[in-house]
């Protein structure tokens, strides 16, 4: 099984690249190799390397800076998107599409199954769904969608390095202030599932060695939280394991508190149980436990 992957540095790419079956052959290309932008060095690329499957990892996913910029993060989430459809249509390769959470609006209180409509309150969700839009009016067994949400790491940029940083640096000033003097604020009325990208990466791997698609997927951790209760049981766990000094201070804010040109769904947990015959969701919490626990093995 010969898998392409557009993207080669982000924090999907090098998970899929981390937990990568041995029976599996896998070509990264980076954005220096292949802008997805442009259509012809796809075609190319596709005609040189002839994978059996493409996993689609490159993406704008800044979420900030597409509300500010809806052109690039359309050309690169939605038009790179329809070129890749028509180039692996051509070449009948399969292709499996990211997706995400903010596909949906966030007025429901009961997790998103894969056949609810979805509704986007930013570019960065409009931008998604445009290309879920463009795969799907293919009616192609070739391609499928997988949306996921609130993906980690203990490495790169995300939610949980964000909060491993503030939280050394909250207790560095404390020289200066005391940490409820100046508390890392989280916001608190935005509820989701966090996803520990290797697990999600490895769903990913079943799903290449599938030989029938469904047209869309959900997949995360299971359970869920607000960005505060994240943050919170970081601290907890990094406490535990003497990755963070016992003195932070979180203090809960609500969306609007936080200066933000965005909205984001309030409510954006992904029904995911009909991807469980592939790979069965762990607790978010179990999982967050998993990856710091890597992290201070990385150390020694
Ligand atoms: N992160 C999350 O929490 C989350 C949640 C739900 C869904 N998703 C979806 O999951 C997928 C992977 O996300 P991720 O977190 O791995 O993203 P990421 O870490 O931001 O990586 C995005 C990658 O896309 C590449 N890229 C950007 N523009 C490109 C272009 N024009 N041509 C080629 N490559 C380009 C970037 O390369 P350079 O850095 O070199 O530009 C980077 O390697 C995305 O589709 C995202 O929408 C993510």
């Amino acid at each position: 099984m010969k898998i392409l992957t557009f993207g080669q540095t982000g924090q999907l790419a090098r998970a899929l690249k981390r937990v990568q079956p041995k029976t599996a052959e896998l070509i990264q290309l980076s954005h220096q190799q292949v802008d997805i932008t442009q259509p012809q060095l796809i075609d190319e690329a596709l005609a040189f390397y002839r994978p059996d499957i493409i996993i689609n990892c490159a993406a704008y996913t800044d979420v900030e800076k597409a509300q500010i910029n809806p052109v690039a993060a359309m050309q690169i989430n939605a038009l790179a998107v329809e070129y890749m459809a028509k180039a692996a249509s051509n070449y009948g390769i399969k292709l499996i599409q990211l997706s995400t959470d903010y596909v949906f609006d966030g007025r429901s209180s009961t997790p998103y199954s894969v056949t609810q409509k979805p509704s986007t309150i930013n570019a960065y969700g409009q931008s998604k769904l445009l290309a879920e839009e463009t795969l799907l009016s293919y009616q192609s067994a070739l391609f499928c969608i997988v949306r996921t949400s609130w993906l980690y790491h203990h490495s790169g940029n995300n939610f949980v390095t964000t909060m491993l940083k503030l939280m050394t640096q909250s207790h560095n000033q404390q020289t200066i202030g005391s940490s409820a003097d100046n508390p890392i604020k989280v916001v608190n009325d935005q509820t989701g599932s966090p996803t520990m990208v290797d697990d999600f990466a490895r769903f990913l791997w079943k799903l290449c060695s599938q030989k029938q698609w469904s047209a869309i997927y959900h997949w995360s951790n299971a359970g869920k939280c607000t960005w505060y209760e994240f943050a919170q049981e970081i601290k907890t766990q990094g406490i535990a394991l003497g990755l963070l000094p016992q003195s932070i201070y979180l203090q809960p804010i609500t969306s609007e508190q936080y200066a933000s040109i965005v909205n984001r769904p309030a409510f954006s947990v992904l029904d995911t149980r009909l991807s469980h015959t592939l790979a069965i969701p762990k607790p978010w919490q179990q999982q967050l436990a998993q990856c710091l626990n890597e992290l201070v093995l990385s150390k020694v």
